[in-house]
């Protein structure tokens, strides 16, 4: 019907039959790459589609095709906290961490070691993971990864993706469904966009990867639709049904819905047939349309997956074997000795920029003194460089047949590059140290640097430079400076918006970005601190541990020693900084800023174990320890390595010995393996029910 006389019922009935006509197509085009329309008539329905949204504007649908046009520009991504973390791999980078991979597995299973685990072996493709949401079958969000427990809101922009449906196909797809995947772009739009970028201009992304992420993160979705970005769908969760499925049952489904699924996955029984697909893929590594940096393994069985759970940020079901890393040659120009958050004094390699594997590489580390002296490396060198994925390039080797004749040898600084302070070697310790701590403006900018990052407060607007001249004036020294910023800038003679470069608006921003921070999540706090060793996993053990800020400050070594995954000497280092009196200082004077959260289990199950105490003991038939602990934390219990008065719960298997004695004369319940299991088996189907 002419679209002059259709009206609103009439018009919305026709709106949702494109759509869904629209979408079919689309799948049929560009996943199956099986067009059974010409190019004329699909044209047509898409052109009525958006003649009839011109004619009723409030009748466009969520899943209407004309978003694959691209949104009007946002102001900025919304945040979306993750429903379930998304995590990363861990690396293997030979066969050998390939077959302990497979071997940690089993111990952890308590499986003989000749075990046959099928797995399932996938390209890793070197893109953005983003999660997708679909309620009743339409795209209602898109994210980006984000730092893994919170992404950004790209929904606008990956509706633009034509191989990501709007709507799904067929109809037996769970009502709420996330799925998670890789965008990319192919090598030929990669070359093409370069191509187009140099013609008018414009500076060339350095590989596909940045590609990909720059067009991704565009506020205005209509750039985001004119470059080609495609999407390998991966995984998918749904909020309830069974999961007595296998990855190679996901892939099938994805398909099924009409996601692209890579068509280069392989079940594999053992660590052989692993090893040999990786081979065979690395060989045909150059002739796919699409860049891939490794391969991943999955543990076929997803119950097994999930009794493997995860271990810091990684599962323990799936790892990435990685291709060997790529190298160039080229010249030293200069060495940069740089001075660390802790004083450590860097050397870094100022070269003469290369490309290596796509990537223009102008800087490299030399890691420390004795490394440079092993390789005697010296300035007007030729050298090779490597790069392995994210890891920051290195240099491997000097070219000594190109070495000029006139070379010196390079003597590292026996003072502060920065602050001219004295350096020392801590025996028994590769680095050398300023020791002026922060009274060396390099380790207080770097403090400051670290404090405000992604992963610690994630302070927007406090980049690199503003940070140096903030500090340099004098207006920032301390991290609480950061939060007495605003109170002093409306007293201040020459407040921020007076300074080159800064406005109203860009302070007020400043200003909001820092407010949103008052408040903080115990581990992002103690990882914030900048303790020697500790990273986001020791900071998430710590706050897991401790539960609150006193009780960490309070932290004794013999804790410390009891936390699975902290040893000797990163217990050390805690116990230093906290019992430096300045560090202290500094806690007691943020606490009068901000507002540092209680710990709160983020993936536990409700169980009648959850806040319980509970002990292992003797030898489990069935499972692992480390499995048994694990299963115990999910269900929100403490594991202790002794009994005592608190302690709620013995498991014990056979041959326990004084554990079991103690826990009964202390009149503490004690429970089978097979008990323990029931328990475990029950809080697993209350949560899919
Ligand atoms: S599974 C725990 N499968 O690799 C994360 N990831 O280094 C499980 N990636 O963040 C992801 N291809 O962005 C998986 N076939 C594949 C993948 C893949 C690429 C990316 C993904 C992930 C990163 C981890």
């Amino acid at each position: 019907m002419t679209i002059e006389f259709l009206n609103r019922e009439e018009a919305a009935k026709e709106l949702e039959h494109l759509a869904r006509e629209i979408a079919y197509h689309d799948y049929r085009y560009y996943t199956l790459a099986d067009p059974t329309l010409s190019d004329e008539a699909y044209d047509a329905l898409r052109l009525r589609n958006l003649e009839i949204e011109k004619k009723f504007p409030d009748l466009r649908r969520v899943d209407s095709p004309s978003h694959r046009i691209g949104a009007p520009p946002s102001p900025e991504f919304e945040k979306v906290k993750h429903r379930k973390p998304m995590l990363s791999l861990d690396n293997a980078f030979s066969d050998e961490d390939v077959f302990e991979f497979l071997n940690r597995i089993r111990r952890f299973l308590k499986l003989p070691s000749d075990t046959k685990i099928s797995m399932m072996a996938e390209p890793k493709i070197d893109g953005l993971s983003a999660s997708l949401h679909y309620q009743n079958g339409q795209l209602v969000l898109g994210a980006t990864r984000g730092d893994g427990q919170e992404g950004e809101n790209i929904t606008a922009n990956l509706k633009t993706i034509r191989d990501i449906p709007l709507i799904l196909q067929g109809d037996c797809y769970p009502k709420n469904l996330e799925v998670r995947g890789e965008v990319y772009m192919s090598k030929g739009d990669f070359d093409l966009l370069n191509q187009k970028r140099l013609a008018v201009s414009e500076a060339p992304f350095a590989n596909p990867r940045n590609a990909a992420a720059g067009s991704l993160r565009q506020l205005d979705p209509t750039i985001t639709a004119e470059r080609s970005l495609r999407f390998f769908a991966y995984s998918y969760d749904a909020l309830s049904g069974s999961s007595d499925l296998t990855q190679s049952d996901i892939l099938t489904s994805l398909s099924q819905w009409g996601f692209s699924v890579n068509q280069e996955i392989e079940l594999c029984s053992d660590e052989n047939e692993l090893v040999s697909y990786y081979k065979k893929l690395e060989e045909r590594r150059s002739s796919l349309p699409y860049e891939i940096d490794g391969v991943v393994y999955k543990v076929n069985d997803l119950k097994l997956q999930q009794r493997l759970g995860t271990i810091g940020r990684c599962p323990r079901h799936s790892i990435a074997h990685k291709f060997a890393a790529e190298k160039a040659e080229t010249i030293l120009i200069n060495i940069d000795v740089q001075v660390g958050r802790t004083g450590v004094l860097t050397p870094v390699a100022i070269l003469q920029p290369v490309l290596v594997g796509g990537v223009m590489v102008s800087r490299a580390t030399l890691h420390n003194e004795d490394e440079m002296k092993r390789k005697d490396i010296r300035v007007g060198d030729t050298v090779v460089i490597q790069r392995a994925g994210d890891v920051i390039p290195q240099v491997v080797e000097v070219v000594l047949s190109k070495r000029p004749k006139d070379s010196q040898p390079f003597h590292f600084p026996n003072q502060c590059p920065v602050c001219g302070g004295q350096v020392l070697r801590e025996e028994g310790l590769v680095a050398k140290r300023c020791v002026n701590g922060f009274d060396c403006s390099a380790q207080a900018i770097q403090r400051l640097r670290y404090f405000v990052s992604r992963d610690a407060f994630d302070i927007e607007g406090l980049g690199d430079r503003h940070l140096e001249n903030f500090y340099k004036d004098g207006l920032i020294h301390t991290l609480t400076d950061i939060f007495t910023l605003q109170e002093r800038d409306q007293n201040s003679p020459t407040p921020l918006l007076s300074r080159e470069g800064w406005g109203a608006q860009s302070a007020r921003n400043l200003f909001e970005a820092i407010d949103k921070r008052r408040t903080i999540s115990l581990d992002r706090f103690i990882f914030s601190l900048g303790i020697p060793q500790v990273g986001q996993v020791t900071a998430k053990l710590l706050a897991k541990y401790y539960k609150n800020l006193d009780a960490f400050e309070a932290a004794v070594l013999s804790d410390l020693l009891g936390i699975e995954g902290i040893g000797v000497n990163m217990a050390n280092d805690i116990i230093r900084f906290l019992e430096t009196p300045e560090q202290r200082q500094l806690i007691n004077d943020l606490q009068k800023h901000i507002t540092i959260l209680h710990y709160e289990e983020i993936e536990t199950v409700r169980s009648p174990m959850t806040g319980k105490t509970v002990v292992f003991t003797g030898t489990l038939q069935t499972l692992s320890r480390s499995e048994a602990k694990a299963q115990a934390e999910r269900l929100g219990a403490r594991v202790a390595g002794s009994v005592s008065n608190k302690t709620d719960y013995v498991i014990a298997g056979s041959d326990a010995g004084s554990k079991l004695k103690t826990a009964s004369e202390l009149g503490i319940t004690i429970l089978s393996e097979q008990q323990w299991t029931e328990i475990v088996n029950q809080a697993a189907e209350n949560i899919a029910a």
